[in-house]
């Protein structure tokens, strides 16, 4: 029997697709970079990094590569994981004069989205807080949309390139960034049409050294990213079909990288499959597992896709009534749906194989495991109740339903 999707009919549709960055994809794609940046009128370049990506070796190769094309380069390299609004400041310091400057991310996630804060940060008036979006609950307990909305908007964005070396956040897609305010240590937003990324450059030979578990945990983020994109309440034809194939790729050739971190073509079909997950989020939204994952990582200070792994299980099979068709096609693109089952073991095969591919890389880790006690869960479910991915959940949940998530991940 095949996986049937409610939706088979276009006649009814009607959806936007918003402008995506340029994106080019090869290996050797980081030699476009000197003349990428010349095209946005660069005569100067800021490359935003971390640490790890320093000791990769990754950001010296860059900054050779632009210094010889006779560009002057200043390098900040000071990103922490789950990126702050501090480390923005400093970056924005490091800037210096706009004029004829561009923004280079090079790394994952975290590099990414501070470089995005950054480039709004060096040519817009005032904190950086008041250009983020820090949703709060209104009287109902459910977020309350006009808090969804930042304090200022901004005028300017300096031009910004993206250079992913995970495959896992696809913050190379989007002009949304992900900081931590460590006044509050929470997680709050920057979404901006000016922040997205001129153009992209995804280069796989540059993930050929991330250990087992960033790529682990990157790999799981992006699976999160397809199956929440696949199911939330914001799913159209066209990020269907781009997120299941996202769903295939991560779900094939995330084991193989985990082992062998020199496979190319792991490497390769990761990046892609991350990127297009990414795109499918980008028209679809996220879900509650993002919602949930941002407070563990604020307050236990974990991997972004360590804490989405934690909670896809419990999530999945939260919202299994409201999405048991579509699970079904998940299971499907896993490779784990029993064609003469029904839709509703084929959706709890789905949950299934999702548990079975984080024990296979290694990180099916329980709260507790990150360093979460039962004293942790007012503020996790306070923090998860006014995360706007709450807003693109298929199912609405109340606090005392998020809690007993929380416990039953514990
Ligand atoms: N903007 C978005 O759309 C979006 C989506 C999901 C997550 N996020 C955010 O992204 C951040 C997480 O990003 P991430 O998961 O990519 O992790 P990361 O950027 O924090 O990188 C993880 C670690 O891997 C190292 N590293 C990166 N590339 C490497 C390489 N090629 N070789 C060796 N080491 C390398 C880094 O130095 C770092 O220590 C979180 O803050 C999360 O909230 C943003
Ligand atoms: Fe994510």
């Amino acid at each position: 029997m095949p996986i049937a999707l409610e939706a088979t009919t276009l006649s009814d549709a009607a959806f936007v697709v918003r402008p995506l960055p340029e994106a080019v994809f090869r290996c050797g794609a980081l030699a476009e970079t000197p003349r990428r940046a010349r095209q946005l009128g660069g005569r100067r370049v800021l490359l935003v990094t971390d640490p790890g990506v320093v000791a990769a070796g990754l950001a010296e190769r860059l900054r050779a590569l632009l210094v010889a094309d006779g560009l002057d380069v200043a390098v900040f390299s000071g990103v922490e994981a789950n990126p702050t609004l501090s480390n923005v400041t400093s970056g924005s310091a490091a800037a210096g004069d706009p004029d004829g400057l561009v923004i280079v991310a090079l790394g994952g996630g975290s590099s990414m989205d501070c470089a995005k804060a950054i480039a709004l940060d060096a040519v817009n008036d005032g904190p950086i807080r008041d250009y983020c979006i820090a949703a709060s609950l209104g009287e109902t307990g459910v977020i309350d949309p006009a808090s969804a909305a930042p304090r200022r908007q901004p005028t300017n964005a300096l031009p910004l390139i993206a250079i992913p070396t995970t495959s896992g956040t696809a913050s190379e897609t989007n002009g949304a960034g992900v900081l931590t305010d460590e006044s509050e240590n929470r997680k709050i937003f920057i979404s901006n049409p000016l922040t997205r990324p001129a153009v992209s450059l995804l280069d796989p030979e540059l993930t050929l050294g991330l250990p087992p578990y960033p790529t682990a945990t990157c790999g799981m983020d992006a699976l999160t990213h397809a199956i929440e994109a696949f199911t939330s309440n914001r799913v159209t034809p066209y990020s269907d079909a781009i997120a299941l194939q996202a769903i295939r790729l991560v779900g094939q050739w995330l084991p193989a990288a985990v082992d062998d971190g020199n496979d190319l073509e792991a490497r390769a079909q990761l990046l892609l499959g991350s990127h297009l997950a990414g795109v499918a989020f980008a028209t679809a939204g996220l879900g509650m597992c993002h919602a949930l994952g941002h407070p563990l990582s604020a307050v236990l200070h974990q991997a972004h896709g360590q804490t989405l792994t934690t909670m896809l299980p419990h999530v999945m099979g939260f919202n299994l009534p409201e999405r048991t068709n579509r699970y079904a096609a998940v299971a499907d693109a896993l490779g784990a749906a029993d064609a003469t089952a029904d839709n509703d073991t084929n959706a709890h095969a789905a949950i299934a194989a999702v548990r079975a591919l984080a024990e296979r890389v290694g990180i099916a880790r329980s709260i507790t495991e990150m360093g979460g006690s039962s004293d942790h869960l007012p503020e996790l479910v306070r923090q998860a109740m006014s995360d706007v991915s709450m807003l693109t959940n298929p199912r609405p949940a109340s606090s005392d339903e998020v809690r007993a998530l929380y416990l039953a991940a514990l």
